[in-house]
Parts: structure tokens; C-alpha cells; sequence
């Protein structure tokens, strides 16, 4: 049985048009259930919680959220899972995590700008866990680059082969319309405003005005074939061009999604990859969202389904507690209504509501022998001394940094000596959420100061090697938040140093649980 779900993610720079065509997607297919709107508008965006003001005063999305649509392909009906980035400059580890949770991905450029920074950073991460990559380039609509430029950067800048699937005649105020070449068709705008109205011609018959028979020919012939497998690798990206605002190539992005992503796949878990057929249900947890309700002090743990047939009631055990609990009240995100949604497949997420027994990281199993790896925590580049206003209020402060490291906002680090935790992040934009949350869901008032501290790295070793590592630097060492010790150092210098010195130790920047 081939599956029929499309687990992917959106990436791009900010402002490239990722939030507009992602409400165009939703709109074009029938969008059964989004946890979190695209952008909170109005009484839904009252209703969350303070700490996400920083998300509309940075006009940032901090939190990803889950977005299922559907849409019938030759009498089946395919389920789209659309799981959001957070878009914001910062590379942040919550991206990464999520984007270990989807089988494909969007790229969208904008057309005037090519490829930015984070489109690139983004794509960075997608290539090491080698997830396919269809391109949009977006904003077709205005005048933009040369298309020939841009899918010229796209090959070089990203080292990809590039097969264009449609392409822009003319522009800006030339601009006829997208010649879709698998069709033959051409979508025509309208006006001076080119404006979509759903109008496709034949290109024979189409009236094209302007004299662009030569370039698109160009564009048709000049560029490799697509070729599934090597998109499927990572080693192709078939090339869309539209206009997320006119709602122009929306369709045959989703068309091609359904027709090309894959479905859902394999996952690693050590030596093995565990697939959709696997006999049991399987999943592990992307990420932990708390107090997505003020009045309640519930975090939902989004579960990226991996194999079986999961349903309501079914008792999982979470690798990081050993013993099965029982899931009553999963959240399906693709149900159309909440109440008579039981089941799920492989590629689905499930928002599991807990009071903190689940955590980032966590495989959940029927039998527990299975442990998915690749979800890691990275070293940390920014460290901060957490400095207390109200000294009475040291156990909150505790309680909170626990909880949001849970989550994955930050990382804790408790010094073998002395009092003052240490936070770590790899971007800046979760130093903000931090403060802005400590105060509103813990009401603790804390600032942060400068730490001696540059990195931190995960050690490991024999307990004899440890031991007489920590006899000599306890002023250098933390324990995390599962207790395991960390060396905390001033210099990437004095990593390197260290290292030289005890060859029996490993000095590891990433951590899995
Ligand atoms: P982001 O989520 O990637 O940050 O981008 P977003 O969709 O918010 O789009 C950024 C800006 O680009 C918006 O304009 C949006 O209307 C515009 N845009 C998106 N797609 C297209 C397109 O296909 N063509 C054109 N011409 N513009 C597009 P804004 O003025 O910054 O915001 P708004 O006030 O319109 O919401």
C-alpha cells in the first residue's frame, strides 16, 4: 500500500512570501484543522498566551504549529501535513527539530532577492538528513530577476541540479502568465494589476503578446529532465515558479506535492531505519508546547508518527519514562472533528497532552526496543548567567528553567560549584522568549548577565577517566538537566586544549537523548 500522506515544511527568508502561500495552500485544499492559526488574528490571538508578543511585535512565528489539508487526486484522497518553521533570522534549534519531522520541504525564493541567508541555512539542514526539495520562486508577479539567473543560483549556490516544471512569461508589467510545461498550458493573468482569475489555455492557443517563444523553449531544453529519484535524494529540485499573492502556481505546487514528495519514510533509530510497515505504532516527539493555554498548565508533546495504525486509548511507553501510559486524549491534528477523529498513520503528528513526561527527544513504542536518533541537542553559542531579582523565588526560577529546557527553548546548565544556573541557546531570539516567558507564565523576575563561559561540550569516558577530569576541573564543569556532565569552556581554545590533554575523553558538541 502506498501511503497517502505528504508530511513536509515550508522553508525561506523571512518575507519571502511563506505565510501567504501558506494560507493559499490551505485555502486551495479544504484545511480540516490548523493548531495555531498562520498568523493569530484578533480573539484567537488574544487568547494565547503573553509570551507570544514577542511573536507579534517582532512580527515573528516562535512556535511551530501543525496544518492539515486534503485534496482528491484521481479518486483518493490525499492528506497534506504542513508543519511550520519558525521564520525569524535566528537558526533555531526548534527549526531543526521540526524539519527532522517532515519527508520533503518548499523552498520558497523570492524572485527580486534569489537566495538569502536563511533560505540557505535552512537548506543546509534539510541536505544532511538528505529530505527533497521542491522550489517556488515566489512574487513572479512583480519584476523580479531574470529566471535564468535565478535558477542558476539555485544550482550553484546550492549545488543542485535544477529542472524547471514551469516558467514566468514575461514580467512585471509584461507578465502574461506561467507556462505550466507538463500540461502545456498557460495560466493567464489579467490587467494591469495581473490578476489570476483561474483562466489556462492551451499554449497553442493561447494569445501571448509579447515575443517570449524563444526563452521559454530556452528554459524547456536547456535544463535537466526531472527525474524522481534524484529529487527523492536530495539531489534534484524540480523549480515552480508563482505568485503566492494572486494565488498563481499554487495548484500545481500542490499538485506536485501529491504527485512527487514522498510518502512517508523510513526513520533512523540507530544501525536500523524503522518504516511506515513496521509492526507496531512508533513515533517520537519533535517538540514540547507549554502553556499554549494561560489558564492551563498543559504542554502538548507533537508526535511525528512513524509506523502502525495508532489509536485513541492506546497505551505507549516513552523511552525516556519506561512504562507505558495510556493516550486518552490525543490531539489529531488532520480530524475534521476533533471528537470522532481515532486513528492515525505513519506521516501524521500527534499532539499528546502531559504535564511534563514527555520530552523532545523521546521515542514512544508499543514494545519500547525501538530508539530514534538524529533529534540532538547542538552545543551552545550564546551562555548566560541567570541572575535572580527576588531571591526567595529560587525554586520557581528552578522549576521554570527545567520546564522551558523540556521544551527545547534553552538548555540548562547547573555549575558544580556555585549557585547560578547557567542558560545556553543557540540563538539570541530564545534569550527573549525566555525572559518574556519566565515572567509571564512563572512570574519570575530574572535578568541575564554575562557568563565566563563560551560553549559548553557533552563528555563521555570511562567513570575512572571522568573522575579524574572533574577532580582537577570543577570550576569548568555543569550538570544538565538529566545530570549528565558538561564541560563548560571559556574558548573554543581551550576545547581544543582540552581534548589534547585527555585523549580518553570524548568532548561531544551535540547530544542525543
Ligand atoms: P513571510 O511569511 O515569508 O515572512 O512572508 P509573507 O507571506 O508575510 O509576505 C511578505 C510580503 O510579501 C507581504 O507583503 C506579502 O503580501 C508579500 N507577498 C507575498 N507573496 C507575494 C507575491 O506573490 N507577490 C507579491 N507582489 N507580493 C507577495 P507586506 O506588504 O510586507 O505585508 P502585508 O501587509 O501585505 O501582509
Amino acid at each position: 500500500m502506498t501511503s497517502n500522506r505528504r508530511t513536509f515544511a515550508i522553508i525561506s527568508h523571512p518575507d519571502a512570501g511563506k505565510t501567504t502561500l501558506t494560507e493559499k495552500l490551505l485555502l486551495q485544499g479544504g484545511a480540516i484543522h490548523q493548531a495555531g492559526l498562520v498568523k493569530a488574528r484578533g480573539a484567537a490571538r488574544r487568547a494565547r498566551s503573553d509570551w507570544m508578543k514577542i511573536e507579534q511585535q517582532r512580527g515573528i512565528s516562535v512556535t511551530s504549529s501543525v496544518m492539515t489539508f486534503e485534496k482528491e487526486y484521481d479518486g483518493e484522497t490525499i492528506t497534506f501535513n504542513l508543519l511550520d518553521t519558525p521564520g525569524h533570522e535566528d537558526f533555531s534549534e526548534d527549526t531543526y527539530r521540526t524539519l527532522t519531522a517532515v519527508d520533503s520541504a518548499i523552498m520558497v525564493i523570492d524572485a527580486a532577492k534569489g537566495i538569502e541567508p536563511q533560505t540557505r541555512k535552512l537548506f543546509e539542514v534539510c541536505r544532511l538528513r538528505s529530505v527533497p526539495i521542491i522550489t517556488f520562486v515566489n512574487k513572479v508577479d512583480r519584476e523580479g530577476r531574470d529566471p535564468f539567473e535565478t535558477m542558476d543560483e539555485v544550482a550553484d549556490m546550492l549545488a543542485l541540479d535544477v529542472s524547471p516544471q514551469m516558467w514566468p512569461i514575461g514580467m512585471g508589467g509584461l507578465f502574461e502568465g506561467l507556462l505550466d510545461f507538463r500540461t502545456q498550458e498557460v495560466a493567464r493573468v489579467e490587467g494591469g494589476s495581473n490578476e489570476y482569475l483561474g483562466m489556462r489555455d492551451p499554449l497553442d492557443q493561447a494569445a501571448i503578446s509579447g515575443n517570449f517563444e524563444e526563452e521559454y523553449q530556452l528554459a524547456q531544453a536547456g535544463y535537466p529532465e526531472f527525474d524522481l529519484e534524484a529529487y527523492r535524494n536530495g539531489d534534484l529540485t524540480p523549480v515552480y515558479f508563482g505568485s503566492a499573492l494572486k494565488n498563481l502556481g499554487v495548484e500545481e505546487l500542490i499538485d506536485a506535492i501529491a504527485r512527487i514528495a514522498p510518502p512517508p519514510r523510513p526513520q533512523p533509530a540507530g544501525e536500523e531505519k524503522i518504516g511506515p510497515e513496521h509492526d507496531e505504532v512508533s513515533g517520537f516527539i519533535f517538540k514540547v508546547q507549554a502553556n499554549m493555554d494561560p489558564n492551563h498548565r498543559d504542554r502538548i508533546a507533537f508526535m511525528r508518527q512513524v509506523s502502525g495504525t495508532f489509536k485513541r486509548g492506546m497505551k505507549l511507553t516513552p523511552s525516556g519514562l519506561g512504562k507505558p501510559i495510556a493516550v486518552h486524549s490525543p490531539i489529531l491534528f488532520f480530524a475534521q472533528d476533533r471528537e470522532i477523529a481515532d486513528t492515525a498513520e505513519p506521516g501524521d503528528i500527534i499532539g499528546i497532552p502531559n504535564h511534563g513526561t514527555l520530552r523532545v527527544g523521546d521515542t514512544l513504542s508499543e514494545k519500547n526496543e525501538i530508539r530514534f536518533t538524529g533529534l540532538p541537542n547542538f552545543a551552545p553559542e550564546i551562555l548566560r548567567r541567570v541572575q535572580l531579582k527576588d531571591p526567595t523565588k529560587t525554586k520557581q526560577l528552578r522549576k521554570a528553567l527545567d520546564d522551558l529546557s523540556e521544551e527545547g527553548v534553552i538548555q540548562v546548565f547547573y555549575p558544580e560549584i556555585g549557585g547560578s544556573s547557567i542558560v545556553g541557546v543557540v540563538g539570541q531570539l530564545q534569550l527573549d522568549v525566555l525572559i518574556s516567558r519566565l515572567g509571564a507564565e512563572y512570574k519570575v523576575d530574572a535578568a541575564l548577565e554575562a557568563s565566563p563561559f563560551a560553549t559548553a561540550r557533552w563528555l563521555k569516558g570511562t567513570d575512572a577517566a571522568l573522575r579524574d577530569f572533574e577532580k582537577f576541573n570543577q570550576g569548568n564543569l555543569a550538570r544538565d538537566r538529566d545530570g549528565d556532565l558538561v564541560f563548560m569552556a571559556k574558548s573554543a581554545w581551550d576545547v581544543g586544549y582540552q581534548e589534547e590533554k585527555n585523549p580518553d575523553l570524548a568532548f561531544s558538541a551535540t547530544k542525543e537523548r
